[in-house]
């Protein structure tokens, strides 16, 4: 076997379709988010204003996280040298627990690193848990969901995304007495359209279906609380097990379920994601319950962080761009065509310093290829102002089209 060959051939396949990723290496400005540098290929430096990150809130530059990751370092050292089991539990993870578990009004929570393995982790176990478990899992789901039913082996149902009538069906044509859980988000990223959190419930009590929601884009943005979507909506209790991130609104890094105390006993035990690797750094745990509980509190950020998007969306809609607006923070611009819109991504990087990455298919599907803004508290106006103006003058540069798609 030549091996270069075969990953020449696999690198080509992606550059043939369109689909070769080439990351931007930038430099965030710790207190001047959104101000960030891009490091060139060339070794050039370009200060840039990121309009794409997940930070939704800004939490990766609040003081109270940085301090509390600082203390945390000064006082235990690096890593936490060890899985969960062997010497890898420490006062840090116990505590981000706690401080999770009472953010959903859960009995326990339990950390993985990432939400990514949450997900996998969890939904790969549960079928040894429930055997004879029947997924019912939203088309539109993430990777990590979906890679996590798929490698469990038990039985599973894709409906369409966000169609209950759909998925009414499907539960209809199982076996009444099989268990069954339903897999679905509150926020899906790439539109920024809602999860019908309510009537999925609703239809889970009434076939005796286990509930799972991936908040990832909801956990400290929505509810009084920052406890999600479902917290607004006052349905926590009625979920079984909730995903969060600790990477995107908190600004850290780490994932985690919040769910009975049993429930969370039994993943804990059987699964290997959680198992076989060691623990998040005690730093980077302290830093995401700072940020948990600062963000308990302080309603404020949430409401800018919404009043932000709205000014976005109210102003490209101004100019006649087709984005798409569902209600939530993400604010998606159809371009179209990958063509186009890995071309808008580069011009708005290079002459203007605009930072938004292209999004393509198999992200979203053909067609419908779009950049993703996510505007936070921290874009002032000024922010605001540059990439309106930038937009305005591509697109008409571009020659594409300015009609508003309805959500
Ligand atoms: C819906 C959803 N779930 C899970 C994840 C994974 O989160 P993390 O970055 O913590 O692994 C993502 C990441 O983008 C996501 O969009």
């Amino acid at each position: 076997m030549d091996y270069t060959a075969q990953l020449d051939q696999a690198i080509n396949r992606l550059h043939e379709e369109g689909r070769y990723r080439t990351f931007i290496d930038i430099e965030r400005k710790n207190g001047a988010f959104p101000h960030a540098t891009w490091k060139r290929p060339d070794g050039t430096e370009q200060p840039i204003t990121v309009w794409c990150g997940n930070d939704y809130l800004g939490m990766g530059q609040q003081p109270v996280v940085l301090e509390a990751m600082h203390e945390a370092i000064d006082a235990t050292g690096a890593g936490s040298g060890g899985t969960r089991n062997i010497s890898g539990t420490t006062v840090y993870h116990k505590r981000l627990e706690a401080e999770l578990a009472d953010l959903h009004g859960k009995e326990a929570a339990l950390l993985f690193t990432s939400a990514y393995i949450a997900n996998d982790a969890t939904l790969s176990t549960l079928p040894k848990l429930f055997p004879g478990l029947i997924i019912y899992s939203d088309a539109l789901n993430h990777a990590s969901m979906i890679e996590g039913v798929r490698r469990n082996g038990g039985a599973k149902r894709i409906f369409r995304h966000n169609d209950v009538a759909h998925l009414r069906e499907l539960l209809e044509a199982d076996d009444p007495a099989a268990p069954k859980l339903i897999v679905f988000e509150s926020v899906y990223s790439m539109d920024g359209d809602f999860g019908p959190i309510e009537e999925i419930c609703d239809i889970a009590d009434e076939f005796g279906a286990l509930t799972y929601i991936d908040e990832v884009h909801a956990v400290g943005m929505y509810g009084p609380r920052g406890a999600g979507v479902a917290e607004r909506d006052r349905l926590m209790h009625r979920l079984d097990i909730i995903n969060g991130t600790l990477a995107k609104a908190y600004g850290v890094m780490g994932g985690y379920i919040a769910a009975s105390a049993k429930m969370c006993d039994a993943i804990r035990s059987y699964a290997p994601g959680f198992i076989f690797t060691t623990s998040l750094a005690p730093a980077i745990a302290a830093g995401a319950a700072a940020s948990v509980k600062h963000l308990k509190t302080d309603q404020g950020l949430r409401e800018t962080h919404q009043q932000q998007a709205k000014i976005l969306k109210t102003r490209l809609k101004g100019l006649g761009l087709p984005i798409i607006d569902h209600g939530s923070h993400i604010v998606p611009l159809i371009v179209g065509d990958p063509v186009h819109t890995k071309k808008l991504s580069d011009m708005l990087l290079e002459q203007f310093g605009i930072y938004v990455q292209p999004i393509n298919f198999p992200t979203v599907p053909r067609g419908t290829e779009r950049l993703r803004f996510t505007p936070s508290p921290v874009h002032g106006p000024k922010e605001m102002d540059a990439l309106i103006a930038a937009i305005d003058e591509l697109w008409s540069q571009c020659a594409l089209n300015r009609a508003e798609l309805s959500a």
